[in-house]
């Protein structure tokens, strides 16, 4: 029996694979970068299932490539990379990877929050260095956490997550919400306000991001936000790059208008806008967010199990336009 052929574009934990090569032909891209965009609308040509990654751009020219294809699963949980209208225009289910890693993002948001409050990454580079000189009271003082007041921007699950886990540092949470919708989790668990955007700007010691990218969030920190915020405030983003205008967050923390930044995503990744990295008040990460070994295994096996389910024209479990089966 000829089985259908799955081609996944970049290496990922082999449980997923294993899962899927019991009903799949898999073909697995060998090289350790993306792959050239000729080239996968090429390898698609005869593929039933693709797994891809938020690098790869799922358009009506990749839908165009690949005539006999099933669905395609993301191997991620944001999908701004995927015209979902245009795959549910054309009847193809599309698949995302949602749950199996909020608490991983929420906690990399963390460590970004407390790495540059206090100063982290600059004092470890001194003690590299080997240029200390001994303990001194002046030295790497950073912004306090405990009590001080987080804001979120996007209090979807992995937004939830990250305000769950100020709990043992006191904080008074404000969130904002694009739908005008109340978190009920955070209302009753955190006491957490919904408050304005301006708001949130206004008072937060910490913003952090976990908005997904769309029109109206694109830019959505530019210099006026960043002008808003107190100038000992720091905007942590796991979210996606182009929330935040670049250049104009380079320019705020430049001007002191801001206190720093904790970045896991960028603009134009993976560029990071010049100048950014000679600052000493970010810390930079190249978008680990999701990178713990059980995140990473159960995305695998998520997006496996998606992709199993397409290929046998069954509704799968995280499906980003289900509307297709009515
Ligand atoms: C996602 O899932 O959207 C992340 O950015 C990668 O894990």
């Amino acid at each position: 029996m000829n089985l259908p052929k799955v081609y996944v574009t970049r290496q990922i934990p082999k449980q997923g694979l294993d899962l899927l090569r019991q009903a799949a032909e898999v073909e697995v891209n060998p090289d350790d970068a993306p792959v050239p965009r000729e080239r996968l609308l090429e390898i698609i040509k005869d593929c039933q299932g693709v797994i891809g990654l938020l690098t790869e751009r799922i358009d009506a020219e990749f839908f165009d490539a690949a005539p006999n294809l099933k669905g395609y699963a993301n191997y991620a949980v944001g999908f701004d990379n995927i015209d979902v209208p245009e795959a549910t225009r054309r009847g193809l289910p599309v698949t995302n990877t949602p749950d199996v890693l909020t608490n991983a993002t929420a906690e990399c948001a963390w460590s970004l929050l407390f790495g540059v409050a206090r100063r982290v990454v600059e004092a470890d580079a001194v003690m590299r260095s080997g240029s200390w000189a001994g303990w001194g009271p002046m030295q790497f003082i950073g912004g306090d956490v405990t009590g001080k007041t987080l804001g979120i921007v996007g209090a979807g699950r992995i937004g939830t997550a990250m305000a769950r886990m100020s709990r043992g540092f006191d904080m008074p949470v404000l969130y904002t919400s694009s739908s005008g919708r109340r978190n009920e989790t955070l209302d009753k668990e955190l006491n957490a306000r919904l408050v304005s955007f301006e708001e949130l700007l206004e008072e937060s010691d910490f913003i952090s991001l976990h908005a997904p990218l769309n029109p109206g969030t694109r830019h959505l920190f530019g210099a006026d936000a960043f002008k808003r915020m107190k100038r000992t405030a720091y905007i942590i983003n796991t979210a996606r790059g182009p929330v935040i205008d670049e250049q104009a967050l380079l320019e705020a923390l430049k001007a002191g208008e801001i206190a720093g930044a904790g970045l896991d995503v960028y603009e134009n990744e993976p560029a990071l806008t010049p100048g950014l990295a000679e600052l000493a008040n970010v810390v930079l990460l190249p978008h680990i967010g999701s990178g713990t070994e059980s995140s990473r295994t159960d995305m695998s096996m998520l997006a496996a199990r998606n992709m199993l389910a397409m290929l046998k024209g069954h509704k799968p479990e995280t499906c980003l336009n289900p509307e297709i089966y009515d």
